[in-house]
């Protein structure tokens, strides 16, 4: 052990303090041996039916506590608010930040030597790791892994079809009836989003990071080996404090570089810039988009998953999961990054196998040769903006078409289907106050559907641009957290029906053709309104969020303060 235990400061103490801090804690049938200097092992729960994806973290939070019992640990299980991202209105986004300060303060203030996270949907991952780099100690990220892939009429569904469910009923080719049976086969078992969405972004991501066991992104939630892994967690935790293996040893530039790279193999979710972002700023890594554009680049698509390929998180499992993904990429990675079991990335995944490289390409022979990831720049973004290549469509890649925009969300849901709309398929779909202060909470509706009119000509893409976010699990030339946001003032705000806007992809820009005068006219013309939010959280974000070029996060929750606590409650 390397320095006193930081649970000391409560269990170790003796007279009325020492009392108070143990007695409460033995109503709950503990011993009095397990005060005398076991490490105290939180473990950070998001269970909630609430959260469908992760209502199976309780099974979960039991293994972990095997672990740490077995280590010779003091386990403590405690909630923290849980984001479900089909539920939460108007969007999960909006509170990341709030439950990351959930978190931070519930780890800071109570006595925790080490704590295992317990993530699953979306948010639940980048909200608990920034939560606890604002801490910094001992921490480690078990996640519940994805779902069992779903069947439909004979065929693997899964997230992803939702949205070609939706436009298939639309155009009339499928029927209502057909998609409420195919809502029943496509969640067939308990875990988070069975494709490469952002759940399986955020679980590859903190393995990729360091900060989970190998092998911890693709296990499915129904599997046994789930279990497995959760305890080897709850055992590695302890021997984590025993080291004091914190959060920042973990966590370097390097690893971040990895992270970067191990998502454009896996054609991870565009949601990823924004988070690993969020992330960088707790910890205190220097990161900027600029970084995902030239650490993405050169990295081809070696993952055959949905949305940008066929297959499913379970047959990457069966493929050799992360790590035979990653062995793949060893000529790019930083192999001596130090990971939670004390290993680096390179002894981590130095005996990983491929077993089907239908799911897992060789690097020599990529599924995909586009990035998955593409940062912007130009006139429309003067900050940047992110576009997903490789679950988009190649003729797009270079566009130029008269923009039709929608003022808001309500605005685009009235007019979108209006036969009268001036629309077909070499327009530009701009959906503006959709991003972190405009919605607020920079909602998942970025993909906008195309109008029906396009669609009944057989078209299924346009290039389409917002200050909003799209699902992880979502596709299309679909140009997103344009920053900074219309409704902080950015150019997108005064972008009219009828201007040209040109994507080029391959130059990554993103152009509207107005000149500089008169994009400054028609600012000085607009009014930007005050917000109607004047009390409570949403008060709170829409005054500190910072845009998305810089993650996303509350202003003042930047940076770290420590673990220590100096002054006792009684
Ligand atoms: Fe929870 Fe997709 S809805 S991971």
């Amino acid at each position: 052990m390397s320095k006193e235990l930081r649970s000391r400061g409560w269990f170790g103490k003796t007279g009325k303090d020492g009392f108070i801090y143990r007695a409460w804690m033995k109503n709950q049938g503990i011993p009095s041996y397990e005060f005398e200097g076991r490490p105290v092992i939180g473990i950070c729960n998001t269970w909630s039916e609430l959260t469908p994806c992760n209502a199976h973290f309780r099974e979960l939070a039991e293994s972990v506590r095997r672990g740490i019992l077995e280590a010779g640990g003091f386990p403590v299980e405690f909630p923290v608010m849980s984001l479900g991202e089909t539920l939460i209105k108007p969007t999960a986004m909006l509170y990341r930040n709030l439950v990351s300060m959930d978190v931070e303060e519930s780890i800071r203030a109570n006595p925790m030597d080490g704590v295992v996270l317990l993530c699953g949907c979306d948010k639940t991952t980048p909200s608990l790791v920034m939560g606890a780099c604002s801490v910094n100690i001992p921490s480690l990220v078990v996640s519940g892994g994805p779902m069992l892939t779903g069947k439909y009429k004979g065929k693997d569904i899964g997230t992803s079809d939702v949205w070609r469910f939706s436009e298939a009923v639309r155009s009339g080719s499928m029927s209502e009836e057909e998609m409420t049976v195919a809502e029943a086969c496509m969640c067939r078992s308990r875990g988070h989003c069975a494709v490469m969405g952002t759940a399986s972004t955020m679980a590859s991501m903190v393995e990729s990071l360091g900060l989970s066991l190998p092998g911890n992104a693709a296990i499915p939630a129904a599997d046994s080996r789930r279990k497995v892994l959760a305890q080897m967690s709850g055992i590695r935790i302890v021997e984590m404090v025993k080291e004091n293996l914190r959060l920042s040893d973990v966590l370097t530039r390097k690893a971040f570089e990895n992270a970067i790279m191990v998502n454009a193999a896996i054609g991870g979710s565009t949601n990823f810039v924004l988070h690993l972002l969020a992330i960088a700023g707790r910890i205190g890594v220097p990161l900027d988009m600029e970084d995902f554009d030239k650490l993405s680049h050169n990295i081809p698509l070696l993952a055959n998953l949905q949305p940008s390929g066929k297959y499913f998180m379970e047959d990457m499992y069966y493929a050799g999961g992360l790590p035979a993904l990653m062995k793949e990429m060893e000529q790019w990675l930083h192999k001596e990054c130090i990971t939670v079991n004390g290993k680096t990335i390179g002894e981590n995944i130095a005996e990983a196998e491929c077993y089907n490289r239908d799911v897992i390409a060789e690097n020599k022979n990529p599924f995909n040769d586009v990035s998955a990831l593409a940062v912007l720049k130009g006139n429309v973004c003067e900050n940047g903006a992110v576009i997903k290549p490789s679950a988009a469509s190649p003729h797009l890649f270079k566009h130029t078409g008269k923009a039709v925009v929608f003022e808001s969300i309500e605005d685009y849901k009235k007019r979108i289907d209006d036969p009268d709309l001036d629309v077909d398929e070499h327009c530009v779909l701009v959906l503006k106050n959709v991003g972190p202060a405009g919605y607020p909470g920079m909602p998942e509706v970025g993909n906008m559907g195309l109008p029906k009119k396009v669609l009944a000509k057989g078209v299924t893409d346009m290039v389409r641009i917002s200050d909003g976010r799209m699902s992880g699990t979502g596709f299309g030339t679909v140009v997103l957290h344009v920053s900074p946001e219309a409704a902080v003032g950015g150019n997108l705000a005064v972008i009219q029906d009828g201007d040209m806007i040109t994507l080029d992809v391959e130059k990554r820009s993103l152009h509207v053709d107005v000149t500089d005068e008169e994009l400054a006219e028609r600012k000085r013309k607009k009014s930007i309104p005050p917000s109607p939010f004047t009390r409570g959280y949403v008060n709170l974000f829409v005054r500190h969020v910072e845009q998305a070029h810089l993650g996303v996060d509350l202003d003042f929750l930047k940076g770290s303060s420590g673990s220590e606590v100096t002054r006792d409650s009684h």
